[in-house]
């Protein structure tokens, strides 16, 4: 048993733990106390006031307990080993290009049925950025039986709950003529940008119209090794994006390479079609379309990009922070029918943490 008086140092408490020194401020020992006065048993926090000021006294117990009385008369419990520990993070990304991505592919009914396979697979998502399911059922809106029974929600848009994307005529968008699509991320006019992407494929047999993928975080990171400034003047200038038709105006102004507060790139918008030219001062604006013209590069290098052919089925989903993706030009001669929708990736590592 180890004590320690109250003074040793003012605003932690400081003690032997497995044979380490352990020092822990008070104020946050306080807020982790989970007694049934401080947190009710859903998790949720009901003790809303911080205390700075409170001294207290430890005792370590057995089976790696700590008994902590605070100067107020609170007594608190603690399970030491899973102190502060919070969220599971989920899986790194793990960078690829053409030649080194190992695509992850799956069977649709068998990632559904099981929790072992579904957190293998959503594993699998998160590292790559991308997941691929065979075997489908054709039948249009499975995509949205496929989200809802993976425990995803989708975003419902000016599309829809999801989007059709099929030779059509007086569009509004070229994904539906059998034009090729340079790859791109979807979407960049929408606060906030779907996180998410489900292509679904029900019908393709036309000549032509291969699928393409590209990681977007690999070509970034390319471009911050190789060309630093140029990457730099793309985390930092916002860049307009526009969807316009009879019903809708959609902007937003995001960065190309969007960076998390620890400097990691976070976010890729990519999409010519949509990006909307700004004025800026003439050096500027020489200096941005070099960068954007770096990042093109690197983001359409046949070495970067990895082209399949998608069957009817064939279920794609893939990060729409991340991975971008288009598709070469089509014959009209056959036919050709995907149905996409917008899944938000909360759900989906709602999904990954339930089948652990
Ligand atoms: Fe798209
Ligand atoms: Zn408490």
């Amino acid at each position: 048993m180890t004590d320690t008086p109250a003074s040793a140092s003012p605003g932690f408490l400081e003690l032997d733990w497995q044979g380490q020194p352990q020092r822990w401020p008070l104020a946050w020992l306080r807020d982790c106390c989970p007694c049934p006065q401080c947190r009710h048993p859903s998790g949720q926090r009901l003790q809303m006031e911080v205390f700075p000021e409170l001294s207290a006294r430890g005792e370590l117990l057995a089976g790696d307990r700590l008994q902590v009385s605070w100067s107020d008369g609170h007594e608190s419990t603690y399970e030491l080993s899973g102190l502060g520990r919070f969220a599971e993070p989920p899986p790194a990304p793990v960078l690829w290009n053409a030649e080194s991505l190992e695509f992850p592919e799956f069977d649709y009914h068998e990632l559904l049925d099981h929790a072992s396979v579904r957190r293998e697979g959503l594993t699998r998502f998160f590292e790559s950025g991308l997941l691929l399911l065979k075997n489908a059922p054709t039948a249009p809106g499975t995509l949205l039986e496929f989200v809802a029974r993976l425990g995803g929600f989708v975003r419902e848009t000016n599309y829809g709950k999801y989007y059709e994307v099929q030779v059509a005529e007086n569009v509004s968008n070229l994904a539906n003529t059998a034009l090729p699509l340079e790859a791109h991320t979807d979407n960049p006019y929408r606060n906030p940008v779907p996180t998410v992407q489900c292509l679904h494929c029900l019908i393709n047999e036309t000549g032509g119209g291969d699928s393409m993928l590209v990681d977007g975080f690999h070509a970034a990171e390319d471009l911050r090794r190789t060309a630093p400034e140029q990457f730099r003047e793309l985390t930092q200038r916002s860049v307009p994006f526009q969807y316009l038709d009879e019903s809708c105006d959609l902007r937003n102004t995001v960065p190309l390479i969007d960076l998390a507060p620890e400097g990691g790139v976070q976010v890729v918008h990519y999409n010519r079609r949509s990006m909307r030219p700004q004025w800026m001062p003439p050096h500027q604006l020489e200096s941005f379309y070099a960068a954007l013209s770096s990042l093109r590069e690197r983001l359409h290098a046949p070495a970067n990009t990895f082209t399949f052919h998608l069957e009817p089925g064939d279920l794609l989903m893939f990060s729409n922070r991340r991975i971008l993706h288009g598709r070469t030009a089509f014959s009209h001669s056959g036919a050709r029918h995907l149905q996409g929708c917008y899944p938000d990736v909360d759900g989906l590592l709602s999904s990954w943490r339930r089948a652990a």
